[in-house]
């Protein structure tokens, strides 16, 4: 099979597409980044630019699958320039390859659409499934519905349309974990706000396995791209500093701090839901890593 991949030089497209060449795939990549773009057996780089609607039409030749990872990292503080910058890297581009799709001849099949959990509202009881139908009208939720509409377009075009619900992703390379792991080190970690808020989060290696399962079951509509078992944040930085063989002594970080520290942002520490990854368990997917102590164990060595 051929897939084309955007943002596949990020955290997850790295790991997918690795797995993809490992199992004999061809991976097309589009990259706003000239110097990451490659041409190597199996392996074609291709540039473009949604920001000025520029791509090399070239990228699509022959290509079975497309999988949309690009988008501008949340991890930046929310000034309203770059609000508009986190919706618009991943509406834009999209709305870009629609176009792509659109005017040239193609034999995409199944287009897959990377997404959040944050559509789902924080709870203290409610437990998301695929079927749940309810999104949060926080600046993320609202992202996340833009972003998922964006991926609905294909289907005019009679392509399967796939949108993975991701949560955080878990990795020693890079992203959240890396994050929460510094200050835990160097002796000066704690929990956030009373540590009982539920938090969804994936291992890499999972994630990208995952990704390959909804290629070959062709599964679509929303995927909630979730390890079974989601983790409190105490316990999750508990099981950090067990790792890691630190003590924790200092009191937890309230939310009203944390607010000032990192401004709206604050909310990604302190969302509280339980996510299920029920339709592809019901479909046979085995995760690797479904536990928090698990993975951890796994990536914190
Ligand atoms: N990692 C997580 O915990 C997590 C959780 C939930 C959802 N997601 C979503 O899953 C997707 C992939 O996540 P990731 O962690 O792999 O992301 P990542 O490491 O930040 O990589 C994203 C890629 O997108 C491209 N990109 C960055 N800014 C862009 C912009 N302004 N316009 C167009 N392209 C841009 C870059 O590729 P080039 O330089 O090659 O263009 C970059 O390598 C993202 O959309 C993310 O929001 C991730």
């Amino acid at each position: 099979m051929k897939i084309l991949i955007t943002g596949a030089t990020g955290l997850i497209g790295q790991e997918l597409t690795n797995l993809l060449l490992q199992e004999k795939h061809t991976v097309h990549y589009l990259t706003t980044t000239p110097f990451k773009s490659h041409k190597r057996q199996n392996y074609f780089g291709f540039h473009w630019n949604p920001k000025t609607g520029k791509i090399d039409d070239n990228c699509i030749i022959g290509v079975d699958v497309v999988i949309h990872l690009a988008g501008a990292s949340i991890s930046q503080k929310w000034t309203p320039s770059y609000k508009k910058e986190l919706v618009e890297s991943r509406i834009k581009s999209a709305d870009l390859l629609f176009q792509l799709l659109s005017k040239h001849p193609n034999q995409v099949k199944h287009y897959i659409s990377a997404s959040g959990t944050a559509i789902y509202p924080d709870s203290d009881s409610a437990i998301y499934d695929e079927e749940s139908n309810v999104s949060d009208h926080s600046f993320l939720g609202d992202l996340v519905e833009k972003w998922e509409n964006s991926a609905d377009q294909f289907k005019l075009l009679n392509i399967k349309v796939s949108k993975m619900r991701t949560g955080i992703v878990f990795s020693n390379k890079k992203g959240a974990l890396k994050e929460m792991i510094k200050p835990i080190k160097m002796f000066v970690g704690s929990g956030f706000g009373n540590g009982k808020q539920l938090q969804s989060w994936i291992h890499i290696k999972d994630i990208a396995r995952l990704y390959y399962f909804v290629i070959q079951n062709q599964i679509e509509g929303v995927v909630n791209t979730v390890a079974p078992i989601p983790v409190f944040n105490q316990e999750l930085t508990n099981i950090i500093a067990k790792r890691l063989h630190r003590p924790l002594f200092l009191p937890n970080i309230p939310k009203s701090i944390m607010k000032l520290i990192l401004g709206e942002m604050h909310i990604l520490l302190f969302n509280n839901k339980n996510v299920v990854p029920k339709k592809v368990l019901n479909l046979g997917f085995q995760f690797d890593y479904p536990t928090a102590e698990l993975a951890l164990s796994n990536l914190i060595k």
